[in-house]
């Protein structure tokens, strides 16, 4: 048995990874889930592929339920403890002493603080996972206790984002949104599209996952800055795969592609990057206007997309004056033959325009 612990979208991450146990079909049985963790019995194959998830944090094998499963955790000189369900350093501080006192005939051990009463793998790394254990207790319905075998790795991901030569900092998707959003097609394989790829974060996405990789962009600085980008991640991340990387106007696709996809995953052109919060007026009135350009895009993924190919997509929603939110419902996908299968909402604090992310499938 194992649990996933999901990142800061949980909502979205627990999405990726249905979508991601789908695509490489790993079957799942859940056993209890919640707003942060799922528990879940499934083969092992989900321990090779857990670093192709963007939104999970750990992968925590199980070792058993009530607190008495603490005398089957391996022993590990150097230890945390990771509560999640519960927000209790008394609780944290008894688990680890306990967990201490059981190693003690194997020699001696300590247990180090983290910043929360659960550690992050950022944390788990700079002390030295995995031989620095992370011994986990999950409050749910029940009692779960395990052990971390699995993280997705921060700095990796810091890495692609930061360490590239050509960056764009407001325009550019973070690395794990381009991973999360490269599982919620379900595709596992073929020819994978970004029309609006701008200096390539999400075409690096497909490179690192082998699939076959197609880029463009409006811009040829911006492709220029992807090729750079490209040949950065061939040498710093030994891939031999290459990408196709075309200037294209994307509601004119058929004119630079004439092969066909299986999936498009693509954050467009979302508007002039906003300096305050609109009112539910403007929003609308941005939404209209880019909506009309949306149209014009989607009916040129009709010449490129094989039919039940899949689309994901980041349309604008709004954080409005007022605090709410402004999503707009877009029937006119359907009209042009997509079926939306579903859609989430991933924000960031300094952003005034939230990702409402579509996962669609053109039905041909
Ligand atoms: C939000 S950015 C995409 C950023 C990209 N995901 C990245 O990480 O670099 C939108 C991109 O759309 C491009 N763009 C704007 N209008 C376009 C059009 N009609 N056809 C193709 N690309 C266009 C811009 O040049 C810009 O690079």
């Amino acid at each position: 048995m194992y649990a996933v612990i999901l990142g800061k979208n949980p909502k979205l991450s627990e999405a990726e990874f249905h979508a991601f146990t789908n695509r490489f079909g790993i079957k799942v049985k859940i056993i209890e889930a919640s707003r942060n963790w799922i528990v879940f019995e499934s083969s092992k194959k989900i321990e090779h592929l857990f670093h192709k998830l963007g939104g999970s944090l750990k992968l925590v094998k199980i070792v058993g339920e009530g607190e008495e499963s603490i005398q089957e955790l391996t022993y590990s000189k150097l230890f945390t403890v990771s509560i999640y369900g519960k927000e209790d350093w008394k609780l944290w501080r008894k688990l680890g002493s306990q967990i201490k006192k059981t190693f003690k005939s194997e020699g001696s051990a300590k247990f180090f603080k983290p910043a929360k009463v659960y550690a992050m793998p950022s944390e788990l790394i700079l002390k030295g996972f995995p031989e620095t254990k992370d011994f986990v207790f999950i409050y749910g319905e029940k009692l779960w206790v395990g052990e971390t075998i699995k993280i997705t790795d921060p700095f990796e991901l810091k890495k692609l984002d930061v360490e590239r030569p050509v960056q764009r900092a407001i325009f550019s998707i973070p690395p794990r949104l381009a991973r999360i959003m490269v599982n919620l097609t379900e595709v596992r394989q073929g020819n994978f599209l970004d029309p609006f790829c701008g200096i390539g974060t999400i075409v690096q996405e497909f490179i690192l996952q082998g699939l076959n990789a197609y880029g463009s962009d409006s811009d040829p600085k911006a492709i220029r800055g992807a090729k750079e980008n490209l040949k950065w991640l061939k040498k710093e991340f030994r891939v031999k795969k290459t990408a196709h990387l075309e200037v294209c106007d994307a509601r004119k696709l058929k004119r630079c592609f004439r092969i066909k996809f299986d999936a498009i995953v693509t954050e467009p052109w979302l508007g002039k990057p906003l300096k305050y919060n609109p009112t539910r007026g403007e929003a609308i009135q941005m939404a209209n206007q880019l909506d009309r350009f949306y149209y014009q895009v989607f009916d040129s993924f009709r010449d490129v997309l094989k039919r039940n190919g899949r689309v994901v997509f980041v349309f604008p929603a709004y954080k409005l004056k007022d605090g709410r939110i402004y999503r707009k419902e877009r029937r006119w996908v359907e009209k042009l033959g997509f079926e939306v299968l579903a859609k989430y909402t991933d924000f960031e604090e300094r952003h005034k325009v939230v990702r409402d992310i579509h996962v669609l499938r053109f039905k041909g």
